[in-house]
This record gives C-alpha cells, structure tokens and sequence, in this order.
C-alpha cells in the first residue's frame, strides 16, 4: 500500500514535470505595457514566479494558452460588466492589480505599492 502511493507520486511528479518541459518557455522577463498611459510599464519575472515560486503557468494563464493577457482583447482597455480590464487604475477592476497585487497582499511577498510595480 505505501510503495503504491510512492510510485504514483513519482508517477505524478514525472507527468507534471514533463507537462512543464513540454509547454513552450515563457520568456525570462516581460514588460507589461498593453495598457500603459499614465503610469510607467510593469516588468515581469517569469523565473521568479515559475522557478523561485513554484506557480503553475495557469495561476495566471488562466485560460491554459499561455498568451499575453491583453491578448485577442481579453484585459484590453477599460473593465466590461465583470470582465477586468488593465486600464482600471482600481485595485478591483484591474487584472493585474487583482491577481498580482492580491497574490502579494496575500502571501505577504512581493511588490504591493504603486511604485514597487510601477517603476520609471
Ligand atoms: C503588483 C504590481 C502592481 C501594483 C502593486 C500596482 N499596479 Fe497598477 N498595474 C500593474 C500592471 C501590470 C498594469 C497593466 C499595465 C499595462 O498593461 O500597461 C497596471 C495598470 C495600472 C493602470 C492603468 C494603466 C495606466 O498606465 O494608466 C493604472 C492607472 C495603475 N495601474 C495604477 C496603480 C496605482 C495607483 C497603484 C497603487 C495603488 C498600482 N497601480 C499598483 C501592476 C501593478
Ligand atoms: C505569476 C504569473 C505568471 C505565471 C505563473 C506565468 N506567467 Fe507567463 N506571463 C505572465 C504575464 C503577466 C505575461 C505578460 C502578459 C502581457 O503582456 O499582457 C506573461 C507572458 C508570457 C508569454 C508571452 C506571451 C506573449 O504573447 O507575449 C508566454 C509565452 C508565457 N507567459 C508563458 C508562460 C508559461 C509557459 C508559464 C509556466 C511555465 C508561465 N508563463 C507562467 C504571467 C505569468
Ligand atoms: C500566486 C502568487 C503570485 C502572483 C499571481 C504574482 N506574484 Fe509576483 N511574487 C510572488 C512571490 C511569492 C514573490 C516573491 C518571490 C521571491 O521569493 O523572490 C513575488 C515577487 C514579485 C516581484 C519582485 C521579484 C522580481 O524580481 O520580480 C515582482 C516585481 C512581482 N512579483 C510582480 C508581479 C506581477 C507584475 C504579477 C502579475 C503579472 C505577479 N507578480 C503575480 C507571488 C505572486
């Protein structure tokens, strides 16, 4: 019974490890700018998250295509309805301020004021 339970975890670990490899990198930094108009760009540390922290691409690619969170419209511009949207200054209504911000309050690490994410 317990030597059941370890192969299957090394069974999981492998199949969640090959699943990593298998999705395409992510690149090591992104400036987040889709938005950008009265507050300076944002960048992003894929590592940081993925190696240091451990999150799973799909903690914030929600929708498991890995795309850009502006993309195809989906967080461009102003909120729609309960939709966020990254132009929203509001801690509610902006994507970003709702999962990265929220994340970070959350586990009391990582940037939470305006200027530690938006720096010049
Ligand atoms: C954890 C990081 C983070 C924190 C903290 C944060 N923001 Fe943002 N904010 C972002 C990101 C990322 C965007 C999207 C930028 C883009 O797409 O150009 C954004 C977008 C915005 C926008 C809309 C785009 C623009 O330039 O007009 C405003 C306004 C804004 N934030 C204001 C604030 C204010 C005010 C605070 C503090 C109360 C704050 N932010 C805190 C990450 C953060
Ligand atoms: C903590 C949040 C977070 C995690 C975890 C994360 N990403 Fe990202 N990723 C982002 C953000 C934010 C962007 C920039 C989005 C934007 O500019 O709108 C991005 C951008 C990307 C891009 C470039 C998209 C483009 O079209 O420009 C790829 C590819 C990507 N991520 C893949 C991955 C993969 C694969 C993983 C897991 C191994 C992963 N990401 C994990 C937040 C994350
Ligand atoms: C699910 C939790 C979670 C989410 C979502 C998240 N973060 Fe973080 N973030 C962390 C943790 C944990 C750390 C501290 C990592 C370490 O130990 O260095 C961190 C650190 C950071 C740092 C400082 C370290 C560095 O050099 O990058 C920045 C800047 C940052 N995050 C921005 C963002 C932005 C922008 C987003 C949204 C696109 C985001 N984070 C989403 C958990 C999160």
């Amino acid at each position: 019974m317990r030597n059941h339970l370890i192969v299957w975890t090394i069974v999981i670990s492998l199949t969640a490890g090959f699943s990593v490899m298998a999705a395409k990198a992510p690149p090591k930094t992104v400036t987040i700018k889709g938005c950008q108009k009265t507050k300076p760009p944002v960048t992003f540390n894929h590592d940081a998250h993925v190696k240091k922290g451990k999150l799973a691409c799909k903690t914030c690619h929600h929708t498991g295509k890995n795309e850009s969170c502006s993309a195809a419209k989906c967080h461009a511009g102003k909120a729609e309805g309960k939709k966020p949207g990254c132009a929203e200054m509001s801690m509610t209504k902006n994507p970003f301020h709702i999962t990265c911000a929220g994340c970070h309050k959350k586990m009391s690490k990582g940037p939470k004021g305006c200027a530690e994410c938006h720096k010049k």
